[in-house]
């Protein structure tokens, strides 16, 4: 089968990438006057199996829909969404009553517009793939994320610990710890409102140089509470790696010293600290479209 490869142009550097090596066929964002979004495809897309690199953001979502329903609608075999960051994902459940669960809305909303692929990184909680009838391929970064924080800072392994900053996160950590053979330790974190986190140290850093990893930073309250834990508990030093930086304030990167992220989101701060992943995920719409395997390129 046939394949194209398509991304809504975006100000995103992993978008702008990962299409350059891909050789990716760009499609405007056109406007009504009264906001509405118009999509037109350029080239025939019949019996193809169709890649769209986009990134969804609250505000683009209905844009994102409309291409995959146009890609459908022109008779496209199979679309492949690739979105390296799904929002809403924290609203995984219903957290009280009378509340959504938002994260379930916008499985339902792709697929009723025919996505029939979902490719994202380091989504918040895997069980989020539940949500979604169709394959669902999660890439995990946190293995880059580290090689990057342990090689530019020349970190002795043997004294290297990988912190879990809360349960939700252990899991993932904890394979990585266990992978490579680093000590590991997690925080109990319990969240009093959006700025103000406490988190109990389960385990022992004494000594040794820690890495957080968590998927998510926002305010950076659970980041910079982890750190300061770690350096009350003895730690040589503290280094930060994040899937998904929320945040282009200011003055929560210049708090979060230290600190590597995915170039997954829209962030204007401290690039020189940027983990650029378009190969990553360039390689991975390759493998899929050879039918090789992906999770193989991330052992
Ligand atoms: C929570 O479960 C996530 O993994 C992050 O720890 C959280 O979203 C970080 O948010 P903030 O930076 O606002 O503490």
């Amino acid at each position: 089968m046939n394949h194209r490869i398509f991304h809504i142009k975006s100000e995103l550097e992993i978008i702008n990438n990962t299409a350059k090596i891909l050789d990716s066929i760009e499609l405007p964002t056109k406007k009504f006057p009264n906001g509405e979004f118009f999509v037109s495809i350029p080239v025939h897309v019949r019996n193809q199996s169709c890649y769209l690199i986009a990134e969804i953001t609250p505000e683009n979502i209905f844009h994102v829909c409309l291409t995959v329903d146009t890609l459908k609608r022109s008779c496209a075999d199979k679309v492949t969404l690739i979105s390296p960051y799904l929002p809403y994902s924290r609203q995984d459940r219903r957290v009280d009553i009378r509340t959504p669960m938002s994260a379930k809305v916008l499985a339902n909303i792709l697929q009723t517009s025919g996505v029939d692929h979902i490719i994202t990184v380091d989504v918040h909680a895997l069980q989020i793939e539940c949500f979604y009838e169709i394959p669902f391929d999660n890439l995990q970064m946190f293995r880059p994320l580290y090689n990057r924080i342990v090689k530019e800072n020349c970190l002795d392994k043997s004294k290297v610990a990988l912190v879990s900053p809360d349960a939700g996160a252990s899991k993932k950590v904890g394979h990585i710890a266990t992978s490579m053979g680093t000590d590991f330790a997690m925080f109990h974190k319990q969240r009093f409102s959006d700025t103000e986190v406490q988190s109990i140290l389960l385990g022992n850093i004494k000594g040794k140089h820690c890495i957080i990893l968590d998927d998510i930073v926002s305010t950076g309250s659970t980041m910079l509470e982890a750190r300061k834990v770690l350096i009350e508990n003895g730690a040589l030093s503290v280094f930060l790696g994040c899937s998904h930086m929320l945040s282009s304030d200011e003055a929560i990167h210049n708090k979060l010293e230290n600190l590597y992220y995915l170039n997954t989101v829209q962030n204007e701060n401290q690039k020189s600290r940027s983990v650029d992943i378009s190969s990553y995920l360039a390689n991975t719409i390759y493998q899929d479209i050879n039918g090789e395997s992906i999770s193989s390129m991330f052992e």
